[in-house]
Parts: structure tokens; sequence; C-alpha cells
């Protein structure tokens, strides 16, 4: 058996599975974010590396097997998370999350320093949430704190290392920090120099299926297990998502719409580029990239509506006659900007709009322009992919969005392209799980690993009356953006 562990914001996930990649057992354990300042977000390391060991704990028990036949263990991450270690390897405080923005004036002055090696080197623009600007904030603003701290990791590095006592961070979550030189996979001397950061204040970099240490025994005896079993390094959530969804070659891309929305689409080369309109991230498959754009409010603005709209009723309830609207929703028209949006714009000042109202609408075409909306804002970034000449034809979608027929109808429709949904999806604890089979040898690939355990289930191909009506309605969609921004900046 191996086990993949899911590091997420709000909780963590175990998943034990077999060598057929069936679940025999499974785990959660959920943990506290603390926002003690507006665009502030904090977890306690110690709550992860807690929640951890009580799910690996759970899920052998679940799965009532004896612990020394967990072969593996592997992880998927939360990214860009900073956690500052000092000499003795504590935490000096808590650590600084994805999804904090405390970081804005940091972004600036890693533009103003860095200039074009920037997106040259870390092949991405400084976004708050990254991790580097987290490092300037605390050297800033809390000197003496920063001046006790040796050594950075990012979060699932960290409970790795607790693990196991061995520090290391794999190349997919380190091309989240802009230390990397995520094309020559080293620590970019540049970029360190910089800022003034020793080289030492970076782990040893390491391959996400690589060996990074064997259980120490008194942790392994906390949670369940034996020394014996392996931990291997793991990889970044949208990583190791994207290897449980398979999209291992040239050619696949994912979507995945939670509470944010991504659009991944997997690369052999690394010198693609998208001039810092999309990510461009080292994936968790050895010497393989992935370009990725996020949507901010996806899933997140169908709760919106529901918990504004419908707060009674469930999601089946409120999505029922969205299937008897045509494609277009009467000429309704929704931008999901609720929080702003990351991909093709970074702004996080933009606000959302409803535009096209008519008296004969119905709650069942706002619902279903809300559906539209988001996958219109999607497609943006499938429209960067394709504009940098790239081919998306085949695209799996996982997630809230793939549990849904008229919404998978809807993606190939606005995608044009064919859209597949997972026979058994697992999220990225399955991709986690799998770095851990590969790792372990269980199989000569990821890709073998894949054809084992990744299943697709039913395919979606584009109508072509609706591909015409939503290709008219995607380039009013992009206005909507520049006719709206001044509303509230
Ligand atoms: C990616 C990002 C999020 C986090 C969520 O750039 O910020 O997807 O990885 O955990």
């Amino acid at each position: 058996y191996v086990i993949g562990i899911d590091l997420g914001t709000s909780a963590v996930k175990a998943l034990l599975i077999d060598r057929d990649g069936k679940i025999r057992g499974e785990a959660s354990v959920s943990y506290p974010l603390f926002h003690e300042h507006s665009g502030w977000s904090e977890q306690r390391p110690e709550d992860w590396v807690e929640g951890t060991l009580q799910a690996i704990r759970d899920a052998v028990a679940a799965a009532g097997i004896e612990p020394s036949e967990v072969e593996g263990i592997s992880f998927s991450g939360q990214m860009h998370g900073l956690v500052l270690l000092d000499a003795d390897r504590k935490p000096v405080r808590n650590a600084i999350l994805w999804n904090d923005t405390r970081t804005t004036e940091q972004c600036r002055e890693i533009e103003r320093t860095l200039g074009e090696d920037l997106l040259h080197i870390a092949r991405n623009p400084a976004l708050e949430g990254f991790t580097l600007p987290k490092i300037l904030w605390v050297r800033e603003h809390e000197k003496e704190v920063f001046d006790r701290a040796s050594l950075f990791l990012l979060p699932k590095d960290y409970v790795r290392y607790r693990l196991t006592g061995e520090l290391h961070m794999d190349y997919s979550d380190a091309a989240g920090t802009l230390l990397l030189d995520v094309a020559g996979k080293v620590w970019s001397r540049r970029v360190l120099e910089a800022f003034d950061l020793p080289e030492s204040f970076c782990p040893a970099l390491i391959e996400s299926h690589g060996l990074a240490g064997t259980m120490l025994p008194d942790i392994a005896g906390q949670c369940g297990l034996t020394p014996v079993t392996k931990v291997y390094a793991g990889g970044a959530d949208n990583a190791c998502g994207a290897i449980g969804a398979g999209i291992l070659s040239e050619g696949l891309t994912l979507c995945s719409i939670g509470t944010s929305g991504v659009i991944l689409a997997y690369e052999n080369n690394r010198d693609s580029d998208y001039s810092g309109k999309v990510h461009f991230f080292n994936h968790g498959k050895e010497d393989a990239y992935y370009a990725m754009g996020v949507t901010l409010a996806a899933g997140y603005s169908l709760s919106w509506f529901k918990q504004t709209f419908a707060a009674e009723e469930s999601f089946n309830e409120l999505l029922k006659g969205v299937a008897d609207v045509k494609p277009g929703s009467g000429g309704l028209l929704f931008t999901p900007y609720i929080v702003g949006e990351r991909t093709p714009h970074a702004d996080a000042q933009i606000r959302g709009s409803f535009i096209g109202m008519d008296g004969s609408h119905k709650r069942d075409h706002f619902a279903r322009a809300v559906m539209e909306g988001i996958t219109f804002s999607l497609n943006e970034s499938v429209a960067v992919f394709r504009e940098a000449g790239k081919t998306v034809d085949t695209i799996v979608s996982i997630g809230g969005g793939a549990q849904n027929p008229v919404w998978l109808q809807m993606q190939a429709d606005i995608f044009d392209a064919r859209v597949v949904a997972l026979e058994n999806e697992q999220g990225p604890g399955l991709g986690a799980a799998m770095l851990a089979a590969y790792g372990a040898g269980w199989f000569a690939s990821l890709e073998e690993c894949a054809d084992r355990f990744v299943k697709h289930a039913s395919a979606y191909t584009p109508n072509p009356d609706a591909v015409e009506t939503y290709k008219g309605l995607f380039g009013i969609y992009r206005d909507v953006y520049s006719s709206t921004r001044e509303l509230n900046n």
C-alpha cells in the first residue's frame, strides 16, 4: 500500500491505496486559519503535523491493514506558504499562506529590482501569494523574527521534515517561490544575490518521486506506521491534481472547478513563452512543466449566488432548471470577478457584473449565466494557450464543475474541445499516492501508473450551434472587463 497526503488550506486528507489504485482507507482532519488583519492568512505548522499524523492513523485503521504493509507515503501541498525555521529547525512564526495578500509593496520591489530577469528566470510575475514577497515582508516588518530564521520551507516540506528529519523541497513547489530558475532547475543565484539571501536559506532540491527519507521511529509510532515506510518528496497541489487526472503528456489539459478554478496544460518544452500571462511551473513529473491560468471565484461565484438567492436549496435543486435554458442564457451575461480576477487580468480591484437582463428572465437564467460566466473566465486561459500556438483539444474536467452533466457539456461548447470526466476522481491526494507508488518502484513511469489508476468516464463533444453562440458571447464577455474596471478602481 501507499498513502497520499493532501495538505490543503482547510484540512489534510490521507488516501491509502492498493496496487490497483483502489482506495482502501481515507481520513481527513481540519485545522484553523488565522486572519489577524484584513488580507492576512496564516496557519500554525504544528497543526499540519498533528493533523497529518491523525489522518494517517485514521486511514490505516479504516483500511484494517498491518502498518508494515504501507511501503511509502508522499504529499500534495498547498503552494507558496512561507515556513521560516531557526537554527534548531523550529518555526520562528506562523506560516504565511498562498491566499495572504499583504505583500503588494514587496511585489513592486521585486519587479523594480529584477526587471525582465524575473520572467526570464522565475517564469512568473511577482504575485502577492508567492513566497519571495513574503520573505521580504517578514524581513521588513518583523526584523527580529527574521534574524532568527536560517532556512525556509513550504508547507508540505515542513510536514515531511517532521516525519523524516530531512530537509528538502521538490521542483514543482519550489517553482512557486520566485527563487527557482525554473528551466535550469537550480536556486537562482541572481535572485538570491539581488535580495541578499544566502543559498543556505534554501533547502536541497529533489524530484517529486524522489526518496526524501524514512519515517522517524517515534513519529512512525505516533501515526500507527513503522519506520520501514519510505517517504517520497511529493509536489505542489496543482501538479499533483494534474498527475491524479493523468495530465502527463503533451496535448492534455485540465479544467478544475473548485472554490477557485484552474486551467492547466501539460508542457514538454521548458522554453514555452506565455509572457507571464499564465503561470509556468515545473511539473511533478521529471523534466516536465505545466502552464496554468486561475479564475479566482469559480465555484465560489456559484456558492455566492446560491447563498444569496437560494440559501435553503441544495446545489442540485438550484441547478435543476438550468438544462431548460438555452446556451447564452437568453442574453444574460455574468462576469465572475466577485473577489477580483487573476488570469488574464491580475486585478484585485475589478468586480463582477450581470448584464443583458430582460423582464422575462427567471432565476434559472441567472444560475445558467453564472455557470457560463465562470466557464468564460476559464476560457480566457484556454485562449492564452491557443494564442501562444498550443493545441487544446482534450480537457479532463474535475472538481465541482465535473459533477453536473449540463456544466460538462457547457465546458465542451465554450472551450470548443472534447471534455472528459473521471470515473473515480480523487484529486491531488491520488497524485501524491501515485508519486509514492512510482517512487517505490511499482511502475516504470508515472504514465504507466496513470494507465492503471486513472480511468476516464463519459466524454462530451462540442455542439456546433452552441459553439457559435458562445464564440459571439465570449467576445462581449472579454469587453466587459475594460468597460467596467473604473467602477471599483
Ligand atoms: C496556485 C495557488 C493555489 C494554491 C492552493 O498558484 O495559489 O492553487 O496552490 O493551495
